[in-house]
């Protein structure tokens, strides 16, 4: 990793830190928003690999040599935990990060399965998400589990292309139209009733889910779980911003392309682009 002159909150103390997060690209701010929500006081440092993107259709060894590069990154600017705000680099290097920094709290997300799953009375759900989160060891036991525990039937669907047209700015298009009812269509055929965000790009694809998808499937996603578990574990390790007059102060960067990630911006977020390999 390259210098990179960011100088967030360096000389402050362990309450003062930033929260880092990192994704392989913009999905990753579904989750800051809902982490700066519940915790306006904290500071965050966001890093978008957008470089990268996809993570989806990168071997886990890949995967696992990008997230620890990500995580140099955070941890040279002072990050007090780690929000791996993807599944994919969760599924596939979450054991890797906590064996390799054995002292930095590491937060991850994995697709909702689980409330879906105690929730569904038809017993079948749908899950959209990547090939490497789909495909990994870690997902594979959790919906084993689910689907014996609750004898339901789990539809699992590759949102191949989807991350290529939000990253490359075609979210609203014609051709992400296409693909949403190519993967939605078949799922609503076989009568699920709660679809799977297993991807934290897809919350902003919700309004063209939601047109696609009849009233009576509900649709979730990890987001809000992820920040309330960050809020936990910052206070059980006595991590969390004493100061509660001041709003937090924000930075996110990318390794690629900087005007996609501004387009998901709240007004006045600070934001710059990085050398990253
Ligand atoms: N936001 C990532 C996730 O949650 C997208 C992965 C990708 O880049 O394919 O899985």
């Amino acid at each position: 990793m390259e210098e990179t002159g960011i100088n967030i909150q360096a000389s402050s103390s362990k309450h003062q830190a930033p929260i880092g997060l990192f994704d392989s690209g913009v999905g990753g701010t579904t989750i800051w928003k809902e982490v700066v929500a519940l915790m306006p006081n904290e500071n965050t440092l966001f890093l978008a690999d957008n470089k990268n993107a996809p993570y989806g259709e990168k071997s886990k060894e890949e995967i696992i040599a990008l997230c620890d590069a990500n995580t140099q990154f955070l941890l040279a600017h002072h990050a007090k935990i780690i929000v791996v705000a993807c599944n994919t680099a969760t599924t596939n290097a979450i054991s890797f990060l906590r064996n390799r920094y054995k002292d930095v709290p590491f937060i991850g997300i994995e697709p909702a399965i689980k409330p879906a799953s105690l929730q569904s009375v038809t017993k079948k759900i749908g899950v959209l998400a990547t090939r490497s989160t789909l495909s990994s060891d870690l997902f594979a036991k959790t919906s084993e589990h689910w689907k014996q525990e609750e004898d339901l039937e789990m539809i699992e669907q590759v949102g191949e292309g989807l991350i290529e047209l939000i990253e490359s700015g075609r979210m609203e298009s014609t051709d992400m139209t296409r693909l949403l009812r190519k993967y939605l269509l078949p799922m609503v055929a076989e009568g699920i009733d709660y679809l799977v965000l297993g991807c934290t790009h897809y919350p902003y694809l919700l309004p063209q889910i939601r047109a696609i998808l009849p009233a009576n499937i509900k649709v979730i996603d990890s987001g809000y779980a992820v920040a309330k578990q960050t809020r936990k574990v910052l206070a059980e390790k006595g991590l969390l911003q004493q100061n509660t007059d001041v709003m937090g102060q924000h930075l996110w960067v990318a390794s690629g392309r900087l005007d996609i990630l501004q387009q998901f911006a709240p007004q006045g977020m600070a934001s710059l682009q990085i050398e990253k390999k």
